[in-house]
């Protein structure tokens, strides 16, 4: 008897387990779309580096928009996103190199070949504030290659748009890692 009741306990128990995963929602099998990102820029030791990068849908394209201060004197600084999300080292090296999913040569925004994270040069003005506002051919704001997860990196030095694979841009000044902003219209 107590055999029995033990049993159709097991037996219920086992149907209302089997109920419970019927509620579970459906996977969702599309992947995200994003249509504004962010990353904002801390500096790396020893530096005053910091801004904030956004990154828009803009028809097929991506505006990029940049304010960053804590930079020297009307100077050009290597400006790009970096393959890894990780900020974490003193001098910013833990983001990895540029981000490059197609295999492209390091080069400048307006080539047709250049890594996706090749953004070109900040411009510093005579208060060490650099601004940027362009359109983005490029980028990637979601889908396989997407550029969410991975860092924006300030450098030192000018991005000579040649040098392979950094374009010679020197120490890393500032970080950002890239997250997912609320769409603004
Ligand atoms: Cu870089
Ligand atoms: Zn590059």
């Amino acid at each position: 008897m107590l055999k029995r009741i033990v049993t159709l306990i097991t037996l219920a128990l086992f149907i209302s387990a089997c109920e419970e995963q019927q509620e579970l929602p459906e996977p969702v099998e599309d992947v995200p779309v994003y249509d504004r990102l962010i990353a904002v820029i801390h500096p790396t030791e020893g530096n005053d580096t910091q801004g904030v990068v956004t990154f828009s849908r803009e028809g097929d394209d991506v505006r990029v928009v940049a304010t960053v201060d804590g930079l020297d004197e009307e100077g050009l600084h290597g400006f790009h996103i970096h393959q890894y999300g990780d900020c974490s080292a003193e001098d910013a090296t833990s983001a990895g190199g540029h981000f490059n999913p197609y295999g492209m040569p390091h080069a400048g925004p307006t080539d047709d070949e250049r890594h996706m994270g090749d953004l070109g040069n900040l411009v510093s003005d005579e208060n060490g504030i650099a601004t940027l506002d362009y359109i983005d051919p490029v980028i990637e704001l979601d889908g396989e290659f997407s550029i969410v997860g991975r860092s924006v990196v300030v450098h030192a030095q000018q991005d000579d748009l040649e040098t392979q694979p950094t374009g010679d841009a020197g120490a890393r000044l500032g970080c950002g890692v890239i997250g997912i902003a609320e769409p603004v219209d």
